[in-house]
């Protein structure tokens, strides 16, 4: 069976969902192909942070609905090393920007009730199995339905299917150059039923390894710890996960609540970009095209970024038959990818224990954390990469 749209879209994260919103308010047509089901998609825990933009695109495209009365508005985050807090004041900082904690699961949840309220196409458990004719003008999509092989005619395909998809490893060998950093651990991350200890996102450099105090709401914590990057998930009882996370993270009068853990799971670290982020008329958008690793809150904002660049270039070509920003996408998407590495890896080192790490390397972590929790100019230059910079 042959199914025609003006832009397929492969992956149903918030790359693939939103940019299928953003065309539709524009009034171009799109089918989303989602190999997962749609309750996989609304429950998959993942990232928090929403930067300020991001925010922003979502209230002004009509998302903002539920992420307005519901998520967190943080207008600091939280340095903790030496057993000591110290806040950085982004708000202050960056002339009035903030960022909103807002679970990932809830922005999928938004857009997904919003295009089937629109009567848009994603289709559920629906796996692309190639992509062809890349090169020319009209692209297909082969998915898989049940048990049924179809495909879609597309004028362009977005390749928004995460870093395990199919369409970055669909672009032919040498056209896309591929750079890459694994680090030598991982994250642990739990979602319990406790109200959070901190009241803002707190990032901990311990001598045991790093920690994070994250939250979801006035009654759901987001933790994280440094774990070994092949770390066994069934060696942390609720009680080793605990424990360890007081002994991080317990400094100066501050006590750790806990509560039940309802989800559990480890993220592996890695940085990650693939260069251009186009291949004919296929577009690479978020985790498909690069992965940051998550001590920057980067990944799911730079998805969104990419997507809002991708959305205004086809919008132009379908109005004027110019491709002067689709032609730029994939320098206008890198150099934003690329400032987000490089935080994103700057974050990472100064917070985490390496593998041969000496004294030496502790306390040239602890200067570092000093000079930037001190000094207004290292302040502001966290804050301002930290709240992210404006859309392009
Ligand atoms: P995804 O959200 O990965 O969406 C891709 C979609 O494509 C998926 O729904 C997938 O099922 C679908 N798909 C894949 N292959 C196919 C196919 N062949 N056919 C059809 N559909 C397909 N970032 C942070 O900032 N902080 C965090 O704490 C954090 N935690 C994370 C934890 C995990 C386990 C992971 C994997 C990522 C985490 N991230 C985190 C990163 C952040 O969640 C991603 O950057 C974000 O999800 C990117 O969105 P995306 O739409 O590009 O990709
Ligand atoms: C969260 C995740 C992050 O990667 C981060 O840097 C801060 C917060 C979170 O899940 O809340």
């Amino acid at each position: 069976m042959e199914l025609r749209t003006q832009v397929g879209i492969v992956g149903a994260g918030p790359a693939g969902l939103l940019l299928s919103h953003l065309l539709h308010l524009q009034g171009i047509e799109s089918i989303v192909i989602e190999s997962r089901s749609r309750a996989h998609c609304e429950e998959r825990v993942r990232a928090g942070v929403l930067e300020q933009n991001s925010v922003d695109l979502l209230i002004q495209s009509g998302l903002g609905d539920r992420l307005k009365r519901e998520g967190l508005v943080h207008h600091g985050i939280e340095l903790r090393f030496n057993r000591r807090g110290h806040r950085i004041n982004m708000f202050e900082l960056t002339g009035g920007r903030a960022i909103t904690v807002y679970g990932q699961q809830e922005v999928v949840k938004d857009i997904i009730g919003e295009r089937l309220r629109a009567a848009g196409q994603v289709h559920f458990e629906a796996e692309a199995v190639t992509l062809r004719d890349l090169a020319g003008t009209k692209p297909v999509i082969q998915f898989r339905r049940d048990g049924e092989l179809r495909q879609i005619e597309c004028d362009f395909i977005a390749g928004c299917d995460g870093f395990h998809g199919i369409s970055r490893p669909s672009i032919p060998a040498g056209q896309v150059a591929l750079y890459e950093k694994e680090y030598p651990f991982a994250w642990l991350g739990i979602l319990a039923e406790a109200a959070p200890s901190s009241q803002e996102v707190t990032y901990t450099n311990h001598e045991r390894g790093f920690a994070l105090l994250s939250m979801r709401s006035p009654t759901l914590s987001r933790l994280y710890l440094q774990c070994a990057p092949d770390e066994d998930i069934a060696r942390w009882s609720d009680d080793r996960i605990w424990s360890e996370l007081h002994t991080r993270t317990e400094a100066g009068g501050f006590t750790l609540t806990e509560g039940p853990i309802v989800q559990r799971g480890i993220t592996p670290m890695r940085s990650f970009v693939a260069e251009p982020m186009q291949f004919g008329r296929l577009y690479l958008a978020g985790d498909a095209a690069h992965i940051v690793p998550p001590t920057g809150a980067k990944g799911m904002n730079l998805a969104m970024a990419d997507v809002n660049v991708l959305a205004r270039g086809l919008a132009e070509f379908y109005k004027t038959g110019q491709q002067v920003i689709l032609k730029r996408y994939s320098e206008i998407c890198l150099r934003r990818v690329w400032r987000a590495q490089h935080f994103s890896w700057w974050m990472t080192s100064m917070l985490h224990r390496f593998a041969g790490d000496t004294g030496f390397d502790y306390r040239r972590q602890l200067a570092e954390l000093d000079y930037v929790t001190t000094s207004r100019v290292a302040a502001q230059s966290l804050a301002e990469n930290y709240v992210g910079f404006p859309l392009e």
